[in-house]
């Protein structure tokens, strides 16, 4: 296994630096203790690199990503910047540029964590959504006929190739194949979207004979939002388009105790892969000191699982684990306990007890 890793370091706007400086704690005790080192890269993509220079990314910069390891994003979003250029500029330019076609996002509740749901427990909630990260309504096709007319026209169209639907359906069964459950769902809107849908649907049954080991199951994008209420222990692991994940994933980080925990990686199984906090930016709670670093650990986590560190994944996940239980007092910004600081410390010193 290889031992030395270059991994590119985004903390971006908002609360991105805070949580990411964490994240770096913990991933430092991790590499103590499990023996691995590596050289962090630097970059100051965001709200604030744009408003000084009017860029996103610079030339050059897809191209220097590509040769790294792997990259920790903190958050992209800024309050000055209007909505769009920094998320199209850089976060779903990166995804779409280095072919992150993979979204895992894990919906997983901890023990000591609270869920909104009623009578559900961690042994309920636990399961992956697989969200295609490169195509669907996020590909920007479409435009405007007549803007600014009465007779405007506006078209955004889901584009859903075979390739591109097939080598996400086959990473999700793959992934399944790795759990105990071995279920997989494909969530979808074959009623309505007969195109798209149906490209998926015929591509997922097509999989299906080549994975007799994984059940297969379907449930409608309205469907889920409601089952992931009221029966999250139905999922195991849960596979969509692009812009149906962006959504069921916002419910599930809610499941799951909320965006303090939540964490996603964008994965190239091929190449490289970036990995972040759901939460964004959080522009109310910056340098505060409040906000939740657990999520951007989180990521740290399925980073180092990604990279093949699997012993280091699992001290990460354990000593997160034991901080829940026996140090914070919730997940919210603010009503932790302690700070932001405070909690990335226990983290890593409860990992280098382990
Ligand atoms: C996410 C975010 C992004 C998305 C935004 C910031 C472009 O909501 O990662 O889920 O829609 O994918
Ligand atoms: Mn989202």
């Amino acid at each position: 296994m290889k031992q030395n890793y270059r991994i590119g370091v985004i903390p971006g706007d908002g609360t991105g630096p805070e949580v990411i400086a964490e994240g770096l704690k913990v991933l430092a005790a991790a590499a103590d203790k499990a023996g691995f080192s590596y050289e962090l890269v630097h970059y100051d993509f965001g709200g604030e690199r744009y408003l000084k220079t009017g860029e996103t990314l610079p030339d050059g910069a897809v191209e220097e990503l590509r040769q790294l390891d792997a990259i920790y994003l903190g958050a992209i979003g800024h309050p000055d910047v209007k909505p769009g250029i920094l998320e199209k500029g850089i976060l779903l330019n990166l995804r779409f540029a280095l072919d992150l076609y993979i979204n895992l996002r894990p919906i997983k509740l901890y023990p000591g964590v609270d869920t909104p749901l009623k009578d559900k427990g961690p042994a309920d909630i636990d399961f992956d959504v697989v969200r295609e990260n490169t195509e669907g309504l996020y590909a920007g096709a479409g435009g405007f006929l007549k803007k600014g007319t009465a007779d405007e026209i506006a078209v955004q169209e889901s584009i859903n190739t075979r390739k591109g639907v097939e080598r996400c359906l086959r990473f999700a069964f793959e992934h399944c194949r790795k759990r105990p459950r071995k279920k997989l769902t494909l969530c979808g809107k074959t009623n309505v979207l007969t195109f798209a849908f149906d490209l998926w649907e015929r591509t997922f049954r097509e999989l299906a004979a080549e994975y007799p080991d994984v059940e297969t199951d379907y449930a409608h994008v309205d469907a889920i939002c409601m089952w992931m209420v009221k029966n999250p222990e139905w999922f195991d692991v849960v596979v969509t388009d692009n812009m149906f994940g962006d959504i069921i994933t916002d419910l599930g980080a809610m499941i799951q105790g909320g965006m303090g925990i939540a964490a996603g990686g964008n994965i190239n199984p091929e190449g490289t892969a970036m990995f972040e906090p759901i939460g964004g930016s959080a522009p109310k709670y910056t340098g505060k000191n409040v906000i939740n670093p657990l999520a951007a650990i989180m990521a740290g986590q399925m980073m180092l699982s990604h990279l093949g560190q699997a012993e280091a994944a699992d001290m990460v996940e354990r000593a997160v684990m034991q901080t829940i239980e026996k140090d914070l007092k919730s997940m919210n910004a603010g009503r932790m306990g302690m700070g932001t600081t405070e909690v990335g410390d226990r983290v890593a010193s409860r990992l280098a007890a382990l």
